[in-house]
């Protein structure tokens, strides 16, 4: 993906205050789909989507019941989605879980919109399964520190040449918990690419809808060099 092309957009739809403090932007464009994600995450995920170019797919890690995944899927028909998730988490009945998820997805999404979703540990997808070069990959999974880490390492492979990384629940406090920043820093100091951390969106507590629901990383990663 040419995150340049990708950052510039994002500048014009965001403004520094909307970046940085909690806006009006408030508009959810699917308020009947439950999910832990804020408006302007949607959007962000909308737009990264949106500059995908055809060659290269989406990936997701950690669905739930589809808010994140449809908001990147909004107006995107044309694009390759690809996302798992285990239903470790959230539910106790992993098949029912499946059923709401895919229900979502036929609600909001044209029928001729392909999702490529696996009910599966991303660990077992990104080994097994053969997916189009990955140009913005979104780690929404599991906030413990091996989980994250594992997220970051095992996606290496799967990464275009150039690509966005979005990392979710950001912050590490006690009402969240998440590992999730430190274990993308030592992920990606370990890693043969190259990465920039370009933005720490910020959130006030766990669940901010108003700013970036839990904090997010927002990152590129390329092997010879960005787009200019
Ligand atoms: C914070 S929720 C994701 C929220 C979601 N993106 C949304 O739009 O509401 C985390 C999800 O990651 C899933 N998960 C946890 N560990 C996983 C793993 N190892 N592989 C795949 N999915 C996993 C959980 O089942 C849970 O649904």
């Amino acid at each position: 993906m040419d995150t340049t092309a990708f950052l510039a957009v994002l500048k014009k739809v965001f403004s520094v205050q909307e970046m940085t403090k909690p806006t009006d932007f408030r508009f959810d464009p699917l308020p009947d789909v439950q999910g832990k994600t804020a408006p302007k995450v949607q959007r962000l995920l909308q737009l990264g989507v949106r500059c995908l170019p055809p060659e290269e797919c989406y990936f997701e890690v950690g669905t739930f019941q589809g808010k994140t995944l449809i908001s990147a899927a909004l107006f995107n028909e044309d694009k390759h989605l690809a996302a798992c998730d285990d239903f470790s988490e959230f539910t106790d009945d992993p098949a029912a879980a499946l059923d709401v998820l895919r229900r979502n997805i036929n609600l909001h999404c044209p029928p001729h919109q392909f999702i490529d979703f696996h009910m599966a540990d991303f660990r077992h997808v990104l080994r097994e399964e053969r997916l189009p070069p990955i140009g913005f990959y979104f780690n929404d999974g599991a906030h413990d520190y091996a989980s994250q880490f594992d997220g970051l390492t095992h996606v290496e492979d799967h990464l275009a040449d150039e690509a966005l990384v979005l990392v979710d629940d950001w912050r590490f406090t006690p009402d969240s918990r998440s590992h999730a920043r430190q274990a993308t820093l030592d992920a990606i100091a370990r890693s043969k690419r190259k990465w920039e951390l370009i933005y720490e969106l910020p959130a006030r507590f766990n669940g901010d809808a108003a700013m970036w629901w839990n904090g997010l990383g927002l990152l590129r990663t390329w092997v010879s060099s960005p787009s200019a």
